[in-house]
């Protein structure tokens, strides 16, 4: 894992995306994985402004969204859908035939499930896949103890209305290609310090990334405070050569 670690939120979700528009400059096609929450807000704003200044085009780009919701139509205003076209698909050039958002008003669950993975594969795979984490360490929908070899299914949500959703498996996360997990704030600080320097255990789904070959951590001071080799973090990103810069 790179672990970069920046001030705030604001200059991370920036390098962040310029990892983004690397790719999608270098490969109009491809694929990204999408998440939800409010970490991934200023990512996707630094990408409108891109798209909006400097042309960043995603005419051609395919993206796979993480998780939706079961048993809440696309309009309703706390479906991921909504999430997404209010937050970044509206304000670029996506095509809407390439957006993929697990249906969370499937009638058949295992086949929705089974039809997202052959997306993933007919699509040729997610080139890069944008993560956030969740205090207790899941990524996606993965709740502690969700299996490394999952794939796109439903879970039960922990304490949460509404109870289920489908999410992409850890195992569909971690066959992309590379990925880039965003998290900020003191709330994400234990989180970050077990799935970064803890054991890679079940009961922090995150922590699996230690296993990627190309995962990217991108997160502000308050997230990398309990980081014991922080410093070494630091000293590595500030050494990286220039051609390696946003790859
Ligand atoms: C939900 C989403 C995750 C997200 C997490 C953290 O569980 N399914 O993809 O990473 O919330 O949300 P936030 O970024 O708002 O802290």
């Amino acid at each position: 894992m790179e672990i970069i670690i920046q001030q705030n939120k604001q200059t991370a979700s920036v390098a962040a995306a310029r990892v983004v528009a690397r790719l999608v400059r270098e490969k109009p096609d491809a694929v990204l994985g999408l998440a939800t929450g409010s970490t991934p807000l200023p990512l996707y704003a630094e990408l409108i402004r891109m798209h909006r200044e400097e042309g960043l085009d995603f005419s051609a780009v395919t993206t796979f969204n993480l998780d939706e919701y079961v048993g809440l139509e696309k309009e309703h205003e706390q479906s991921y859908h909504s999430f997404m076209w209010q937050n970044f698909f509206s304000h670029i050039n996506i095509n809407p035939d390439k957006i993929n958002i697990p249906d969370g008003m499937t009638t058949d669950v295992p086949a929705c499930c089974a039809a997202y993975e052959q997306a993933i594969i007919n699509a040729g795979g997610i080139d890069l896949q944008i993560l956030g984490i969740g205090s207790d360490g899941h990524i996606g929908f993965n709740e502690p103890t969700s299996s490394f070899a999952s794939r796109t299914r439903i879970k039960t949500l922990t304490q949460k209305v509404p109870r289920h959703c489908i999410t992409m498996g850890i195992g569909t996360i971690m066959a992309a290609r590379s990925s880039i997990m965003l998290a900020f704030g003191e709330g994400k600080t234990e989180a970050i310090a077990a799935m970064v320097e803890g054991p890679v255990a079940a009961m922090v789904p995150a922590s699996i990334l230690q296993h990627h070959p190309n995962a990217k951590v991108f997160i502000d001071d308050a997230a990398a405070a309990q980081l014991k080799r922080a410093d070494y973090y630091r000293w590595v990103y500030a050494g990286k050569p220039d051609w390696q810069q946003d790859a």
